[in-house]
């Protein structure tokens, strides 16, 4: 499992996050829903491209704060990107589609999960923290609460 290789490890630059998205990349496999956690600005977005990128996804990948979902052809198949910032409540996520993407067999890479977390299932969650000016990475296999 990819989680416990990446646990614990300092990020001293965007370049280091960039790297273990495109670890995750050649690790995990559909299905696969991952929790992306941390404050604004932590990162997430940043591993997530690391992650496509690492896939050969060139084009512009974009934060779906807004759009809930931006999704993506990769050789690993369909990898949805879901920033659920905004997300009110699970009728909320209901009514913009969002079960589909992390029950249709393919890869989610969720930001803010804490928002679902109660109805969606998490396969490995990957949190990134503060540590001066670089960052902190931990995971572990399933849902943040276990
Ligand atoms: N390990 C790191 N050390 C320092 N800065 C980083 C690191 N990883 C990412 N960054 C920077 O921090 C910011 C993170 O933005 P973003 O990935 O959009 O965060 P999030 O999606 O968590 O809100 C970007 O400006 C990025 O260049
Ligand atoms: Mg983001």
């Amino acid at each position: 499992m990819p989680w416990a290789a990446i646990d614990g490890a300092t990020l001293a630059d965007e370049a280091a996050t960039l790297a273990v998205g495109a670890r995750l990349a050649r690790e995990i496999k559909a299905p696969c829903n991952v929790a992306l956690v941390g404050d604004l600005g932590a990162g997430k977005t940043t591993l997530v491209r690391g992650f496509l990128r690492a896939l050969g996804v060139n084009g512009p990948i974009k934060s779906p704060t807004y759009a809930l979902v931006e999704s993506y052809d990769t050789p690993l198949g369909p990898v949805h990107h879901l920033d659920c910032y905004r997300i009110e409540s699970l009728e909320d996520f209901e009514a913009r589609g969002g079960f589909d993407y992390v029950t249709s067999g393919a890869i989610a890479l969720v930001e803010w999960p804490d928002r679902i977390a109660d109805a969606v299932r998490f396969d490995g969650t990957i949190e990134l923290t503060w540590a001066g000016d670089g960052r902190r990475v931990t995971c572990h296999a399933g849902d943040r609460h276990g």
